[in-house]
């Protein structure tokens, strides 16, 4: 409908038009049906226009996640990445269940460091389900659609009892139930603050640290929408996202044995097998580091980012870029440029390697890094999302052997890199056989 879209498969131009020029690429497509008629303009930070709401959120979101805060969780990263040790060992007989534990791992690792809330891995949170469900459904009924509404904007006033007005009766619903969900996730860590038994987290960090800067010692309305629609949308961003590069780690470490040992007669030296790996130990590890890096670029969670918008026309290279262009950094194809990642497809952490002594290869890490992203809207959750992952990658190798399942005969099942095309991705269904190689260190 007359909206130019211009993708960018390089990570040269995105260098160059999304960070170097970010102050011109640092908006997002507005959509009536999204921002307006389901409230997201209100407090879905990663779809906020670059305006002054969004940067109030940015800002509360830079300082709730940034190293320092997760460096002083590294207890609670370590607790909950044991109890899904522990989940993957007492059903290491099916092979089947392992994605499941991945997710309940990544969900019970972002509420608790959000929330504080402290679920059992093994149960089901009935709001976190509610949330998935109201997400799922809306995805599937919006997303990869055109709604008459977003050409004709003016639409939104029609009546909701009105025949056609059906857009606007799923997109009201929609925001109900968001706001109630997010309301109920809120007051239940607010009970556990007047019972004196909540645990410290994002949450409580940021009503302690608003109420010292308010003079009158209060909480504005404004400072709490703010804290509660970055703590839902943390749910939101990064735990299917996290659960995705481990998925592509179990696929990789089941596809190619050599290197998962390799990864784990380094971590062998260093742990002794009388403990586990920590987050110190990581200079030690760096074989470990290029199969956690591997597993970032193998197949990106978010193939295609979230659409950044020019806001001026602007110039690259003799070409026009107009205002209002929704410019989209197509990050799985910068993943995959063969000038940088020769053989791009195949899953070979060897290629971060500079030489046998084990130096990483800065110039490709770096790369790898637009994973999280671009510019101002680079993923502000990148260091949790880096740190749980490689210390999960570290502890999951020193304490068990992945391999390919087995079928009826007893024959091995030869996994395919095969991932899902959507918003988000992941690697297709498999199976993968995990058994225990270190007992004593995984009770701990
Ligand atoms: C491996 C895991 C993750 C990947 C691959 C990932 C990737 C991304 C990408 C590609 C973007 C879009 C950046 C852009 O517009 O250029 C993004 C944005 C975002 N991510 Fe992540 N993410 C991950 C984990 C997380 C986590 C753990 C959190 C928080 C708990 C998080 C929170 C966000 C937020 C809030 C935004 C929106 C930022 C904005 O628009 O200003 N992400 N992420």
């Amino acid at each position: 409908m007359g909206q130019p879209f211009i993708i960018l498969n390089s990570t040269t131009v995105a260098e160059e038009l999304l960070t170097k020029r970010s102050g011109n690429y640092s908006d997002r497509p507005y959509s009536t049906l999204i921002h307006d008629l389901a409230g997201y303009e209100k407090w879905h930070i990663a779809l906020l226009p670059y305006s002054n709401r969004w940067r109030a959120h940015r800002k509360h979101f830079h300082s709730s996640f940034r190293i320092r805060e997760v460096e002083a969780s590294r207890e609670m990263i370590l607790e909950t990445t044991q109890e899904f040790l522990n989940q993957l060992e007492s059903t290491s007989a099916s092979p089947e269940r392992f994605r499941g534990h991945i997710r309940s791992y990544t969900n019970k690792l972002i509420t608790k460091f959000v929330y504080g809330h402290d679920q059992p891995m093994a149960t089901q949170d009935p709001l976190i389900s509610l949330l998935d469900e109201t997400f799922d459904e809306f995805n599937e009924n919006v997303f990869s659609k055109l709604f008459l509404v977003d050409v004709m904007p003016f639409l939104k006033h029609v009546p909701v009892s009105w025949p056609g007005a059906q857009f606007k009766r799923m997109a009201l619903a929609h925001r109900s139930k968001l706001y109630y969900i997010m309301d109920r996730m809120y007051e239940r860590l607010m009970s556990t603050i007047t019972e004196g038994t909540a645990a410290p987290c994002v949450v409580t960090r940021s009503i302690d640290e608003a109420q010292q800067s308010d003079s009158s010692g209060t909480l504005s309305a404004e400072r709490e929408q703010v804290i509660k629609g970055n703590a839902m949308i943390s749910y939101v961003a990064g735990t299917d996202t996290s659960a995705s590069i481990l998925a592509n780690f179990f696929l990789g470490m089941s596809m190619y044995p050599g290197f998962q040992k390799m990864a784990q007669k380094e971590l062998d030296q260093i742990t002794g097998t009388t403990r586990l790996p920590d987050f110190e130990d990581k200079p030690h590890l760096p074989f470990v580091t290029t199969v956690f890096l591997e597993s970032l670029r193998w197949n990106a969670p978010a193939p295609v980012g979230v659409p950044h918008r020019a806001m001026r026309e602007d110039l690259y290279e003799g070409m026009r870029i107009p205002a209002g262009a929704v410019v989209i950094g197509n990050i799985s194809a910068m993943l995959h440029e063969a000038q940088h990642f020769e053989h791009p497809y195949e899953f070979n952490p060897n290629r971060f390697l500079v030489d046998a002594k084990g130096e990483i290869r800065q110039d490709l890490e770096a790369l790898v890094m637009d994973v999280f992203g671009f510019g101002r809207r680079i993923c502000p959750g990148r260091h949790l999302a880096m740190n749980s992952i490689w210390i999960t990658i570290a502890r999951v190798l020193a304490t068990f052997d992945i391999a390919k399942a087995l079928d009826k005969e007893g024959d091995e099942i030869e996994p395919q890199a095969r991932f899902t095309v959507g918003i988000t991705s992941h690697p297709v269904p498999f199976g993968c056989r995990i058994t225990p190689r270190n007992g004593d260190v995984l009770a701990g």
